[in-house]
């Protein structure tokens, strides 16, 4: 996936890692960017400076402080999400504790605005679409929990807030990378929705992969989402399709206090076979992949450019972690 541009950003954030202060509260922060992770915002970031200008090292420090930003909201994500694991080994919170990981999230994002301000791309558009974004994620993250005690929720407003929490960083990734490669406003717009649309189909995927992990190889504490009683696709699905009977077990079931998180993510689990609630949520990640796909077709750059994009493109859905 975009391998060129990740080496380039697993470089650059070693050398960031290296970089800060030998104080403790800068550990998590060092220890989460060498976690690793699949790098594939910044590396879009890159790549859409690249297709403009062919120069993919101008949006270098926007690359590095989207990857951050995500980073410093997986921090604070599981704490929300109670999550032990993340990238297969313990979460900031669970290895050090709540408040470290709450401050530790708190300076990373600072050092994130730091290194925006000080970078030689200065612009109010990059500066006002990246601080859109941030809040459009808090938003996101905090429809996501208050979903979690909300059973009437519509399909609407699940892609509302999963475009929210997770779709607009990946599309404004884009956006800045064609700003600085200087593409017109038409092309990083629909880079902007190309991003938009991908970033939707990639949380489809993320909330079957918490049920489904396809290889050994996940990272993350599967079922988490149904032992939170997130409104994953999955849920929505099964909340919209099933009898009022079954309604009422499920119900029972993601509210028990009593069985263990395996077995009510087993006892979920037989609902989603039941109804096929698999085909149904693979159905809308197709659609809203294919929405991506009619994006990179209307941007105005050659054949072999677009056939990249479609190739990482696939390559993401696919993905096993
Ligand atoms: C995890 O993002 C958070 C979501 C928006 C689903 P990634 O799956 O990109 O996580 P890393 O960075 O590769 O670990
Ligand atoms: C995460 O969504 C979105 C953000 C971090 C903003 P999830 O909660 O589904 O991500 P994972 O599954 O923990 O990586
Ligand atoms: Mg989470
Ligand atoms: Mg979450
Ligand atoms: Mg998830």
């Amino acid at each position: 996936m975009l391998l060129h541009y990740k080496k380039i950003i697993d470089k650059e954030l070693k050398f960031f890692s290296q970089k800060l202060p030998p104080l403790p509260i800068y550990e998590p922060i060092k220890y989460i960017i060498n976690l690793g992770g699949k790098r594939f915002r910044p590396s879009l970031t890159l790549l859409s400076t690249d297709l403009f200008c062919e120069k993919p090292l101008l949006s270098i420090n926007e690359a590095i402080a989207i990857e951050l930003f995500h980073n410093f909201t997986l921090i604070h994500d599981d704490i929300m999400d109670h999550a032990p694991l993340r990238r297969n080994q313990q979460s900031v919170h669970n290895k050090w504790n709540i408040n470290n990981a709450i401050l530790s999230g708190d300076l990373l994002y600072a050092l994130v605005n730091k290194l925006l301000s000080t970078s030689s791309s200065q612009s109010p558009e990059i500066h006002e679409l990246f601080q859109q974004t941030a809040i459009e994620v808090c938003e996101g993250q905090s429809l996501d929990m208050e979903f979690e005690n909300k059973n009437d929720i519509s399909l609407t407003d699940y892609v509302k807030m999963i475009q929210l929490k997770t779709s607009v960083l990946v599309a404004c990734a884009l956006k800045i990378g064609a700003i600085i490669g200087g593409a017109d406003s038409k092309d990083a717009n629909l880079l902007y929705n190309y991003g938009l649309n991908l970033g939707t189909a990639f949380q489809i995927h993320d909330d079957i992969l918490d049920v489904y992990p396809n290889e050994d190889y996940f990272g993350k504490q599967v079922g988490g989402d149904i032992i939170e009683k997130k409104k994953t696709i999955l849920l929505v699905e099964l909340l919209k399709n099933s009898s009022s009977e079954d309604k009422k077990i499920i119900y029972q079931t993601l509210e028990d206090k009593v069985i263990n998180g395996n077995s009510k993510v087993y006892k979920i689990k037989e609902y989603y076979k039941k109804y096929n609630i698999l085909k149904l949520a693979v159905q809308s990640k197709d659609e809203y992949y294919e929405k991506a796909i009619d994006c990179v077709n209307q941007i105005s750059i050659s054949e072999d450019k677009k056939n990249l994009i479609k190739e990482f493109s696939l390559a993401l859905m696919q993905r096993k972690f």
